[in-house]
């Protein structure tokens, strides 16, 4: 299992100082882009990848938390290597795949932790990875939603043969880390557990 380390929890004081300590302890970048009409709550813009770009050598993916991301894509720098979106946020979520994957973006959807997975199996065929949220988006430092867990492992056996990630994002910590990779996550995305730990390490059990 991977680690991305969600920037929304480093310290924009001594941001790339933060970056490059941290960065022998997570294997991706995670840039939440919020718009405070999707979510309550406005963090920066896509081009704010850029700044990881030029120091960390590690993937960057960035998670739309936006209306309409069809309108933010153009903003996305070309050293991003995912670009996340909400299913409810666009009209034509498969359109909108087939758009990032033309500008060289491997594309993942987003659900809710109160939305059924049954929602998006038609697009599954379509994406990179999906994102599970496991808290409501709009902010870090929110508690795992404990049902998100059985969704999960829901749709892990409903698609044994799958050709997506599974990605989860909200409240892990060691402990949901470690029932996650258990069965079978491909990526945890960590923000205040990860950027706050006394030792970054610990989590390298997670990790491989
Ligand atoms: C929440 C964001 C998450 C968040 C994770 O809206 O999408 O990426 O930064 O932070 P923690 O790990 O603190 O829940
Ligand atoms: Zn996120």
């Amino acid at each position: 299992m991977l680690i991305s380390g969600s920037i929304l929890s480093a310290d924009f004081l001594n941001f790339e100082r933060n970056i490059r300590e941290l960065e022998p302890y997570a294997d991706a970048w995670h840039v939440d882009v919020m718009d405070g009409h999707y979510v309550p709550n406005i963090s920066f813009g896509p081009q704010f990848a850029a700044y990881l770009a030029k120091c960390s050598k590690l993937p960057v993916s960035v998670h739309l938390m936006v209306k309409e991301p069809e309108k933010f894509v153009s903003l996305v720098p070309k050293t991003v290597r995912e670009v996340t979106f909400h299913q409810e946020a666009t009209v034509a979520p498969v359109r909108f795949c087939a758009m990032l994957r033309e500008m060289n973006f491997l594309p993942g959807i987003s659900i809710g932790p109160g939305v059924h997975e049954s929602s998006i199996l038609e697009v599954l065929p379509f994406v990179h990875h999906v994102l599970f949220m496991s808290v409501e988006p709009g902010f870090g430092g929110q508690s795992f939603i404990e049902p998100v867990f059985e969704k999960i492992k829901r749709l892990v056996k409903l698609c044994p043969d799958r050709n997506f990630e599974i990605w989860v994002d909200g409240g892990v910590d060691m402990f949901w880390g470690e029932k996650l990779k258990e069965i079978g996550t491909d990526l945890v995305v960590m923000g205040s557990a990860f950027f706050k730990a006394k030792d970054p390490g610990e989590f390298g059990k997670l990790r491989g």
